[in-house]
C-alpha cells in the first residue's frame, strides 16, 4: 500500500530537469573510448549529457519479494546502477532500495524499459506513466525499448514516446534494446526525418565472447551509442571452458569476474545479476585487475554467435 505522502508525491507535476552531470565524482571519459582505468565510479558520457557507471546490477528473474534486500546489498557492495524493466515486476522494490539506501537519488542510476506488449505510441506512453506510479520516482534515469518487436510503426511510435517524456524532463536517458542493424538504420532515418527528436543515448544486447556481436556494436561505437552488455556471465553456461580455466589460473580471479572484466575492456556497461550477497560483491571485485592484449584476444571468438537467451535482433516484422 502507499503512504499518502508518496501518493501526494505521484500527484505532483513532474519536474523538469535540466541535463546536468551525473551526481558523483566520475571518472569522465568519451563513450567510444575504453578507460585505461576503472573504478566501480567510472561513469561514461551519455549523447544525453549524462553519465552512466560503468557496472550496472540486473534484476531480471529476481523475485519482487527478495529484490529490495539484494539490491540494498548491491548498493551497500559499491553498485549505483540498477537495471530493470517494467516486464520484470520489480520496479518498486528497486525504487524502495534506492529509497532506503541512504544514498542522494542522484547517486543512483535507474533503467527501465517499454516492454514488447506495450509497443506504438499510446501504450508506450503508458508504460512510462505506470514505471512513475509504480516507483515514486521524481525522474528515470534511462528507459528503453525492450524489444523491436511489434512492427515500423510500433518501433516509431514507442520512440515518440520516450523522446516526448525525455523533453518533459522525466526520463533523462534514452536507447533501445535487442535492435539489430536494420533496426538501428529505420530508428536513425525516423529522428533524422520524423522531427520527434531524441539521441540514442544507450543500446543493450546480449553481449559476452560467444556473441560479440560486431557489426552492432561497430553501428552504436561510431555514433558514441553506450552499450550495455546483458548475461554478460552467459548465467554461468561458459563456467568449464577451457580459455576461462586458464585465465582463472592466471589471474586468480574468477571466470565471472575474468569474464566481466573483458567486458569493461571491451568499453561496455555489463549488467551483471545474482542474488547471491557474496556472488554480488565477488561480480564487483572486478577493478584490481587487467586482462591483457593475449588475454583478450584468447577471449575472441569473432565468428561466433551463441545467444544463451532470446534475440529479437534478427526480427523482420
Ligand atoms: N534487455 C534484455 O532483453 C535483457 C535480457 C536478459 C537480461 N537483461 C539484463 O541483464 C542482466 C543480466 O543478465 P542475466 O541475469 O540474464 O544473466 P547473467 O548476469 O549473465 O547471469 C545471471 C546468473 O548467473 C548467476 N551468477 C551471478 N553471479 C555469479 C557468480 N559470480 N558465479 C556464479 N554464478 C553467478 C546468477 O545466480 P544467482 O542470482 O542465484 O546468484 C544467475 O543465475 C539481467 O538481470 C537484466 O537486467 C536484459
Amino acid at each position: 500500500m502507499r503512504s499518502a505522502a508518496l501518493r501526494k508525491q505521484l500527484q505532483r507535476p513532474q519536474r523538469l530537469v535540466a541535463p546536468t552531470s551525473f551526481a558523483i565524482n566520475h571518472t569522465r571519459t568519451m563513450a567510444a573510448q575504453v578507460p585505461a582505468k576503472f573504478n566501480i565510479n567510472t561513469a561514461l558520457p551519455l549523447n544525453s549529457g549524462y553519465q552512466i557507471p560503468v557496472l550496472g546490477y540486473g534484476v531480471y528473474q529476481t523475485p519482487a519479494a527478495e529484490c529490495e534486500k539484494a539490491t540494498l546489498h548491491a548498493f551497500r557492495t559499491g553498485y549505483r546502477h540498477v537495471d530493470s524493466a517494467r516486464a520484470y515486476r520489480n520496479e518498486q522494490p528497486c525504487a524502495d532500495a534506492i529509497r532506503n539506501s541512504g544514498l542522494k537519488r542522484e547517486e543512483i542510476f535507474f533503467t527501465s524499459k517499454v516492454p514488447p506488449r506495450s509497443m506504438g505510441y499510446e501504450a508506450a506512453k503508458k508504460s512510462i506513466e505506470s514505471s512513475f506510479y509504480q516507483t515514486g520516482l521524481d525522474y528515470i534515469d534511462l528507459y528503453l525499448i525492450h524489444s523491436p518487436y511489434g512492427g515500423k510503426e510500433a518501433r516509431c511510435g514507442a520512440w515518440k514516446a520516450l523522446a516526448e517524456a525525455q523533453k518533459a524532463g522525466k526520463i533523462r536517458s534514452i536507447g533501445v534494446s535487442n535492435y539489430g542493424v536494420h533496426h538501428l538504420d529505420e530508428l536513425e532515418d525516423y529522428i533524422k526525418t520524423s522531427g520527434v527528436g531524441g539521441t540514442i543515448d544507450v543500446g543493450q544486447w546480449e553481449l559476452h565472447p560467444w556473441l560479440p556481436r560486431n557489426d552492432i556494436v561497430e553501428w552504436a561505437r561510431k555514433r558514441n551509442v553506450v552499450i550495455e552488455a546483458y548475461c554478460p556471465i552467459v548465467r554461468g553456461e561458459r563456467a568449464d571452458e577451457p580459455v576461462l580455466k586458464a585465465l582463472t589460473e592466471k589471474h586468480g580471479k574468477t571466470w565471472a569476474q575474468i569474464l566481466l572484466r573483458w567486458s569493461l575492456q571491451k568499453g561496455f556497461v555489463p549488467l551483471v545479476k545474482s542474488v547471491t550477497p557474496s556472488r554480488i560483491e565477488e561480480n564487483a571485485a572486478i577493478f584490481d585487475f587487467e586482462l591483457d592484449k593475449e588475454d583478450m584476444k584468447a577471449l575472441d571468438f569473432p565468428d561466433s554467435y551463441v545467444p544463451c537467451s532470446w534475440d529479437p535482433t534478427t526480427s523482420h516484422d
